[in-house]
């Protein structure tokens, strides 16, 4: 697969060295479907949290792009990095708020109605508009990097053991 194209204006680690409250906030629920535009339209397959999830979310946070570690289905030893829109997809005029993420790993098949761990560790960027579908790709892709570099940092790798993800 090509390297996907990444926004050159961002920086790849975002926020503190150690994880500051609110985060990381922990919460389990439901993968959903959404709308299915990930996978067919920006080639990143996406998935939705159940509203309970999406409840304590909006609660918690404002809209915006977040990162952190993810378990799902019957067997949550693997704990994978994954990276989180909240909000109401203004690229696509939502009328509901909703919280679409992306697991980095490549799943064999689809997994909704299955049960999921979620841990926010932090906060990317805030929710836009695009002019293209190309800057919006860019911009996600831009996401994912900086997720899987800012995890790596030892205070946020550390939290990939803690328990509630793995039972
Ligand atoms: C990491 C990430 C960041 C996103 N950022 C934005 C954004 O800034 N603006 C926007 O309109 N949509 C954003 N989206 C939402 C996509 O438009 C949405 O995931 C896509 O439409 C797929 O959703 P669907 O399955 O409900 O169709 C983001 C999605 C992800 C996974």
């Amino acid at each position: 697969m090509a390297t996907p194209k990444l926004n050159p204006n961002r920086e790849l680690v975002v926020g503190p060295e150690e994880p500051q409250a609110p985060y990381p906030l922990k919460l389990t629920g439901t993968v959903v479907k959404g709308f299915g535009r990930g996978s067919k339209e920006l080639g990143i397959p996406t998935a939705n949290l159940s509203n309970d999830a999406l409840d304590t979310l909006c609660s918690a946070f404002d809209t915006g792009v977040y990162y952190g570690w993810t378990s799902i289905g019957t067997d949550k030893s693997t704990v994978y990095p994954m990276v989180m829109s909240l909000g109401w997809n203004p690229y696509y005029k939502n009328e509901k708020r909703s919280a679409v993420f992306h697991i980095m790993h490549q799943f064999e098949e689809d997994f909704y109605g299955t049960s999921i761990k979620v841990m926010i560790t932090g906060y990317v960027r805030a929710e836009q508009n695009y002019p293209s579908l190309d800057a919006l790709i860019e911009d996600i892709n831009t996401d994912i990097e900086v997720a899987r570099q800012s995890l790596k940092r030892p205070a946020y790798d550390a939290l990939k053991s803690d328990p509630f993800l793995q039972q």
